[in-house]
């Protein structure tokens, strides 16, 4: 399901002992959702069960972050992201997300799990606009080419940086 909220600049924030907790099945499907992903995004369970999880996308995420997202995950890899997620009022809020796959007895993945924490608010000041000139350049460069023209950029902040994804977010976050 795509999103067709009007996205408002209302933020709303998680606390600091708060934890927003998800599972999915191997197509991103919500399967489960704790009482502060319901409070925070504004759905009830019903609402929220069978759906995609990118019924929380923000239009201001670039493409490419969700592509390095799924290509970790799919590997059977752990992913770190700072996401801004839009609630079913337009409002949004920032987490530090860590995203797991589960894995059946035969160790095939399963489903994943998503543990979101209140993301340090220094770390914003830096990935805010990195995102922001990803998504800029995703947008010039046409939907074919998006999340290639975001990777670039991506690549090329990390490598200005002389890191790495994981230990550039892992470092911010704190
Ligand atoms: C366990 C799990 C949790 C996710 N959590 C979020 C989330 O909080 N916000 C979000 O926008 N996408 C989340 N995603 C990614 C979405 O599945 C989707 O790739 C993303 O929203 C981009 O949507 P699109 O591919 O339709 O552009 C999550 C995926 C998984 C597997």
């Amino acid at each position: 399901m795509k999103n067709r909220i009007a996205p408002t600049s209302v933020e709303r924030s998680l606390t600091r002992d708060s934890f927003i907790v998800s599972k999915t099945d191997t197509k991103g499907r919500i399967t489960y959702a704790n009482r502060t992903f319901m409070h925070i995004a504004g759905y009830s369970e019903h609402e929220l069960l069978g759906q995609q999880h990118n019924i929380l996308r923000h239009p201001d995420m670039p493409r490419a972050v969700f592509q390095l997202l799924w290509n970790t995950i799919k590997q059977g890899q752990e992913c770190f992201a700072f996401v801004k997620n839009l609630c079913k009022d337009g409002s949004f809020y920032w987490v530090f997300a860590n995203i797991t796959p589960d894995f059946d007895e035969n160790h095939e993945i399963c489903g994943y799990f998503s543990v979101r924490r209140m993301p340090n608010q220094d770390a914003l000041k830096v990935i805010e606009p990195i995102y922001k000139e990803m998504l800029a350049a995703e947008q010039t460069a046409g939907a074919r080419d998006a999340v290639a023209a975001g990777t670039q950029i991506l690549s090329s902040r990390l490598q200005e940086g002389n890191t790495e994804y994981e230990p550039f977010v892992l470092g911010l976050q704190g």
